[in-house]
């Protein structure tokens, strides 16, 4: 079984366990702002390739580095460009991952054979105290097994990874919920490859207008591996709703057939369609709180025996471009 360390402030000792674990090459599961990551010595190739079994996850997706400080930076890549070193300045320690040209200190399979690395310091008091007592860098791809929500709880870690994993640190609820931006720096005008923790917005506000995946030409591979793969979904069927006034009228066709039907809305969408036992996500007003709930409640939808759970859709303004992203993957129609 997976021992579990409950970690409630920076300064635990037993924090130089779950560190002294990492560093004997050991699986250790810990806390991150955005969701729980599945860390592992970035320079340990036996080590890494064991995040890849523990998860289910397909050889060719690389791993983002976490690392303590900005100074561990300097080691793992070839070079920092001027906007990457902003980028760094204003957002780390944060829900942003750099991608930038990588050296030769860290095991093959962390980068899946791209001459690139994704990196970021996780701004978690215990997440963070536990990468600067290791000293070293924690190879970390999201807790979950491939094809599964990303954990927000230590407990969804547990869930999905008991017994294939060697520890988790339970640091309680993560604060953002989705995962981190990833952006890659390695090029001229950077290009944001993943939706996240920080917006586009943000990041245009210190660099400058940067390009996003969606403008790729269709023969092109996506930049990001991961983008590839079908993430987030529960296995419960989920509509994503565009027209608030459209969900009545779909839930009333969908009951027509024999189908049994379940919401995921916010509490005012609730109260406004009167629904019984709906899988509430948090208040309309307040979208960053919705977005710490997804995965959660995501989670849930597979607990029950729903044939379609009907999803709202939300601005994509801010943290709700991240939102809808993992929602409108998590959707198996969107009407
Ligand atoms: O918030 C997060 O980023 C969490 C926490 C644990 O830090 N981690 C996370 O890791 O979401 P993961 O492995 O679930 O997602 C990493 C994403 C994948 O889509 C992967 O393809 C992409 O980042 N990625 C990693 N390295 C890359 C690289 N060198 N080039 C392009 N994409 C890369
Ligand atoms: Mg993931």
């Amino acid at each position: 079984t997976t021992k579990q360390w409950k970690i409630d402030t920076p300064e635990d000792r037993r924090l130089h366990e779950a560190a002294d674990w990492l560093k004997d090459g050991k699986l250790v599961a810990f806390p991150t702002e955005t969701v729980y990551g599945l860390g592992a010595d970035a320079r340990n190739d036996q080590a890494v390739k064991n995040i890849f079994k523990a998860k289910g996850r397909p050889a060719d997706n690389p791993l983002i580095v976490h690392v303590g400080d900005v100074e561990a930076v300097s080691e793992l890549v070839t070079e920092v460009p001027e906007h990457a070193k902003k980028l760094m300045e204003t957002f780390w320690p944060g829900p942003l991952t750099i991608i930038l040209p990588v050296g030769n200190q860290l095991a093959s399979h962390v980068t899946a054979g791209l001459d690139t690395v994704g990196i970021r310091i996780p701004d978690h008091e215990v997440g963070r105290a536990l990468l600067k007592a290791a000293k070293i860098p924690v190879a970390a791809p999201s807790a979950n097994r491939s094809g599964r929500p990303s954990p927000t709880l230590a407990e969804h870690v547990i869930t999905d990874l008991n017994g294939r994993i060697d520890g988790v640190v339970d640091g309680g609820i993560t604060g953002v919920g989705v995962e981190s931006t990833v952006i890659d720096c390695s090029m001229e005008t950077p290009m944001i490859l993943r939706p996240g923790g920080v917006t586009r917005e943000q990041i245009e506000d210190v660099i400058g207008p940067v390009d996003v995946t969606g403008k790729l030409a269709a023969s092109e591979q996506p930049r990001s591996p991961g983008m590839k793969y079908k993430h987030y979904a529960p296995d419960t069927a989920v509509w994503l709703v565009r027209e608030a006034g459209n969900m009545a009228v779909i839930a009333n066709q969908l009951k027509g057939q024999g189908k049994k039907v379940g919401y995921l809305v916010s509490l005012e969408r609730a109260h406004e369609m009167n629904l019984e036992q709906p899988f509430i996500l948090g208040s309309r007003e307040n979208i960053a709180e919705i977005t710490q709930q997804l995965y959660q409640r995501l989670r849930e939808i597979d607990e029950h025996d729903y044939d379609v759970v009907l999803a709202e859709s939300f601005s994509k303004e801010g943290i709700g471009e991240a939102l809808m992203n993992r929602l409108e993957r998590a959707a198996s129609e969107i009407k």
